[in-house]
């Protein structure tokens, strides 16, 4: 049941970071996700932003869904199932085991009946460095744990924790992944698995945001080969959320920088979003998912 290629679910704030993700979709065939966390609503609006995304899926002629990424609570996610989200995470990691089957179950209820389909999380995203194995027991998905999780709840994907962190530094010395456990969670699991914090932090992005007056020392990410890896072990949907952020702000810095006189958002904005883009196609290919729209 294991696919050669993964969808990304790619985190959008705003109008340029949308176009970005439609633009490369549309170039590389490829299906995409387009995902909103509850601190982009509160940024930008359930309305502004939903809307946003509907018009994109559907003005391209390829499969573009709406997903909340790392719903807090019931209230969000019954209001974004309300305004038509395709799927919706509920995202009870920080819950002991039992709560987090309760929630999950009752999203579950709430969303199946509509169409929509739900992701939940089991373990929490923590870098496994300079760990003890109990620590890290206590943080890493148990693939046991998962496959009790999964049958009581009926999810539809589950977010594994196998070493990998949201943000630009999830690594302070060799970048490493639980593979084993990801195997193991692979065998007792049979829907679809999630690899959140799978931005790269491309050294190409750090040096020229860099070179425009970044400080941004130690960031670190997942090597394209671990992603390579983490697919072929059967991950199925991968979240990137810092790498579009870095390229965007490498960017908008390098302009600023050499071009004083402009103060048209557009000529600053669009190559921000031809950026984005382009980190969007690269992982596109990486994920194996151009072509398959
Ligand atoms: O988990 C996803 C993000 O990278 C954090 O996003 O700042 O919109 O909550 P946020
Ligand atoms: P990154 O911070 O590695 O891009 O992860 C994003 C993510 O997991 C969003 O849910
Ligand atoms: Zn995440």
């Amino acid at each position: 049941m294991d696919k050669e290629y993964a969808v990304g679910a790619y985190n959008i704030n705003n109008l340029e970071a949308l176009l970005a993700v439609s633009e490369a979709a549309v170039e590389e065939k490829s299906p995409a996700i387009v995902a909103v966390t509850p601190s982009a609503i509160k940024y930008g609006g359930l309305a502004y932003l939903s809307n946003l995304v509907k018009t994109a899926a559907e003005s391209v002629p390829i499969p573009m869904s709406l997903h909340l990424d790392h719903g807090e609570d019931f209230e969000v996610v019954s209001k974004c199932v309300s305004a038509g989200f395709t799927s919706v995470m509920i995202d009870g990691s920080h819950l002991d085991f039992e709560g987090n089957i309760a929630l999950t179950r009752k999203v579950v209820e709430l969303a199946h009946p509509k169409g929509v389909s739900v992701e939940a999380e089991l373990g929490r995203l923590a870098g496994v460095e300079e760990k003890t194995v109990e620590e890290k027991e206590a943080i890493l998905t148990d693939p046991a744990a998962a496959a009790e999780f999964v049958k009581r709840t009926s999810v539809d994907a589950l977010a594994v924790a196998v070493g990998t962190s949201h943000g630009a530094y999830k690594f302070k010395g060799e970048a490493k992944l639980d593979f084993e456990r990801l195997k193991a969670i692979r065998e007792k699991v049979h829907i679809p698995l999630v690899l959140h914090g799978a931005s790269s932090v491309p050294a190409w992005i750090i040096e020229k945001a860099t070179k425009y007056g970044a400080e941004l020392g130690g960031a670190k990410g997942i090597p394209e080969e671990h992603i390579k890896k983490a697919i072929s072990l059967g991950i199925a949907k991968i979240n990137i959320d810092t790498d579009l952020r870095l390229a965007f702000t490498a960017t908008v810095r390098k302009i600023l920088a050499n071009s004083p006189k402009e103060y048209d958002p557009r000529k600053i904005l669009g190559p921000a979003k031809d950026a984005m883009k382009e980190v969007v196609k690269g992982k596109m290919h990486l994920f194996g998912s151009s072509g398959k729209a």
